[in-house]
């Protein structure tokens, strides 16, 4: 496991890829808009952006007025506006963060693109063929760049899972596990979101991980929300996504294990690796640290520490507890808790966006997930649904 020379439980480094860093002179940070202020980027894209010195927040953007406002104020934007023709309009915007629901994000992020914008855009990105070809047509032809959040592929976690796998000739067999409580978050979604809206990160991480293009897929349901989908690879990989709304939030959320040709690793909840077979002298473990990305979250990530998954775990079942108690008083008119432990794990989201940040004045593509990417990915998406409905094994249509 371990390359020649590198120390007991240090991974191997990754081969040929360079995270983007602005290769000329400038010294002004890139000037930004966040076009939707909901709860995710509130929780995220917000807060990291204002942590970067190499970005200044100039405007918000939400279609509601008070979002807005709000979002303004808490994190310091200099314009808080309601349509996003008028941040394609501020010609001293050269960059933005689509965070809109999935419906919206296609049409918005094209006209960003044809405003001269570069887009960082949510996943999945689209919600039909039309976006992503037009959307693709739309970057080509106008020379924006655009990048997708797939952020697990820079949770510091994967990335190391990724450097021990690919060392080997890559997985043969893996598995990509996502279960949480979408039955509490998920309610006011029409059945079938897990699917529609979160299983496209663990097809982009499968694809990512094997770097092979995806053939075939099996989806079968156990029940609305709750599915295993098998993707057979070029190559003859094979992926299993398990992907369940029907988990409480004190159990682990995601879990990764790959079998390449000599052995195998396990990754839990971002917080631990281990591998095993590699090498004679040690079977590496390591643990990774949460982050937090807002102040109310540092006090769970210390607490979380070092420890790997007994960490998270405490983290998991402490707020567990304290979010049953505070849904009692919710249902009262009492307060909403606001600590979330799936945003405590380092999904890579501060990362994601840093690299895209920092290709903004460099001549060179962001190292994120491309919408082709993300095309592939729907691709994947809609056999799995053809699959569900039919029964059979249904191919993945190919891009042109
Ligand atoms: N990468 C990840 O891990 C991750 C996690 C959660 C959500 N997401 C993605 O982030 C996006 C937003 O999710 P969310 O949970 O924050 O949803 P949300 O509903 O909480 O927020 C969406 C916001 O967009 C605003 N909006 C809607 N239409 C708009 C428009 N035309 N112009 C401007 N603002 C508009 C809404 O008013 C709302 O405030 C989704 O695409 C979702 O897939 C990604």
């Amino acid at each position: 496991m371990n390359s020649p020379g590198a120390q007991p439980n240090e991974l191997p480094k990754e081969e040929g890829k360079e995270r983007s860093t602005p290769t000329d002179t400038r010294t002004t940070a890139v000037r930004m808009a966040v076009i939707g202020c909901g709860n995710f980027a509130r929780r995220q894209h917000l807060p990291n952006l204002v942590s970067m010195p190499e970005a200044v927040l100039h405007a918000v953007c939400d279609i509601n007025p008070k979002t807005a406002q709000a979002a303004a104020e808490a994190f310091g934007a200099e314009e808080a506006m309601c349509c996003s023709t008028e941040v394609f309009a501020d010609e001293s915007i050269e960059a933005v963060v689509v965070a809109v629901p999935d419906d919206f994000q296609a049409d918005i992020a094209r006209a960003a693109v044809e405003a001269g914008k570069h887009v960082y855009l949510e996943k999945p990105g689209g919600v039909s063929e039309s976006d992503y070809r037009s959307l693709i047509e739309a970057r080509d032809r106008c020379g924006s760049r655009v990048a997708i959040g797939f952020n697990k592929r820079f949770a510091p976690a994967y990335a190391a899972a990724a450097r021990t796998l690919r060392a080997d000739g890559g997985p043969r067999n893996l598995l990509l596990r996502m279960s949480d409580d979408g039955w509490r978050w998920a309610r006011h979604l029409p059945s079938g979101a897990l699917l529609e809206h979160d299983a496209c990160h663990l097809f982009d991480l499968a694809a990512w991980f094997t770097r092979r293009r995806a053939l075939t897929v099996y989806a079968a349901a156990a029940r609305d929300d709750d599915y295993s989908i098998v993707i057979r690879f070029e190559g003859g990989t094979v992926a299993t996504v398990l992907i369940s709304g029907h988990a409480t939030m004190d159990f682990p959320k995601e879990r990764l294990e790959a079998v390449t040709e000599r052995g195998s690793v396990v990754v839990d909840d971002f917080v631990e690796l281990k591998a095993f077979g590699y090498g004679p002298t040690t079977i590496p473990s390591l643990t990774f640290p949460g982050r937090a990305s807002r102040k109310v979250d540092e006090p769970w990530v210390e607490r979380i520490g070092n420890r790997g998954l007994a960490g998270m775990l405490d983290v998991r079942r402490t707020l567990w507890t304290l979010h049953k108690e505070h849904e009692v008083a919710e249902d009262s008119g009492g307060p909403s808790t606001s600590v979330l432990p799936n945003f405590l794990r380092d999904q890579g989201w501060y990362e994601s966006l840093h690299a895209f940040v920092a290709s903004v004045p460099s001549d060179r593509d962001p190292p994120n997930a491309t919408l082709e990417d993300a095309h592939r990915t729907f691709l994947i998406t809609d056999a799995a649904r053809r699959s569900l409905a039919s029964g059979q094994v249904e191919t993945v249509n190919v891009e042109d």
